[in-house]
């Protein structure tokens, strides 16, 4: 029987992943991992630890006889800048285990990677697959150096594990991390809540983004793919929309006339300097047929939408 322990259950992949995949399979088929957040529980079984023991991780896999893990557990770009050290722990630590643990039960394994491993020296536009990979973000080497060790695993001991490159991903089930591209959830709330919105990035900071469903089904066809399919084994260029924070505000007025902002980059431009501002996807939409479904318009009436009615909800 398939048992799929999530890591970083309750963030905003987690929490949105958890639903799909108890949908898809059943909430006892889900195992969720509780580090110190809390969220909607769907129903899975809830299991309290840190990535970081590995001890706490084996104890789990061997009680629930966990047979996939989706490991999303990590800090983000933000945070990961404000406690490299801790960054450097949990993300590529708690990678470790998790690959280790995962040979010694023959356990298939989803890690994402980000558009945060490219850097400054990246080609900008429809980066490509293989390109240069220089990051200057302590998230970005993580990601970089848990690429690679994903690939080493497998050609090493056929550890059956795959990666996608995420872009900023967009959903309103569970807050925002302490990330970059996370500006474009924050604004949905401040358009809801007070009209008004203060942007951390210039208005021209064009970022890879993408609506969480699509990632959400992008991640789950390619766990379910052929292994035959699979020809990256560090991590898949994964992308859907590229917008700026002016083309967001504009569809964002249309839903919320009268919206004002201002723009005030702070030190979070800088990181998003280092990253494209669009990504080559062939590789995904060849080799397993990875094709998004939401645009820029279409994934801001959904967030909009969804989030007002949520937050009516929770008053
Ligand atoms: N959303 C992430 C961040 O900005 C990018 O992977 O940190």
């Amino acid at each position: 029987m398939k048992k799929i322990l999530i890591t970083g259950a309750f963030g905003l992949v987690g929490t949105d992943l958890r639903k799909a995949l108890q949908k898809k399979y059943s909430s006892k088929a889900i195992v969720a991992l509780n580090h110190k957040t809390s969220g909607i529980n769907y129903g899975e079984i809830v299991e309290h630890g840190d990535v970081r023991d590995k001890n706490v991780l084996s104890k789990i896999i061997k009680k629930h006889h966990v047979t996939e893990i989706y490991h999303l557990a990590g800090l983000l770009s933000v945070s990961s800048e404000k406690n490299p050290s801790l960054a450097w722990e949990v993300n590529l630590g708690g990678l470790k285990n998790i690959l280790d643990l995962g040979v010694m039960h023959k356990i298939k394994i989803f890690w994402p990677s980000s558009i945060a491993a490219f850097g400054p020296s990246t080609p900008k536009d429809h980066t490509p697959q293989h390109t240069i990979l220089e990051p200057t973000t302590m998230y970005g080497v993580n990601k970089v150096a848990g690429e690679l060790l994903c690939q080493y695993y497998f050609l090493k001991h056929g550890l059956d594990v795959r990666s996608l490159r995420y872009p900023g991903l967009i959903g309103y089930n569970a807050p925002p991390g302490d990330g970059t591209t996370e500006y474009s959830v924050h604004i949905f709330y401040g358009a809801i809540r007070n009209k008004n919105y203060s942007i951390f990035l210039k208005k021209d900071a064009r970022l890879p983004m993408m609506y969480i469903d699509d990632a959400i089904e992008g991640t789950i066809n390619l766990m379910n793919a052929p292994s035959k399919k699979i020809t990256i084994r560090t991590s898949y260029n994964f992308a859907a929309v590229s917008f700026t924070p002016e083309e967001l505000v504009k569809e964002i007025i249309k839903f919320v006339p009268g919206f004002t902002h201002d723009y005030k980059p702070d030190h979070r431009q800088r990181i998003a300097d280092s990253w494209p501002r669009s990504i080559d996807d062939r590789e995904a939409r060849k080799d397993w047929g990875w094709k998004p479904k939401y645009n820029l318009s279409k994934m801001t009436k959904v967030m909009y939408e969804g989030l007002k009615k949520k937050l009516e909800q929770s008053k």
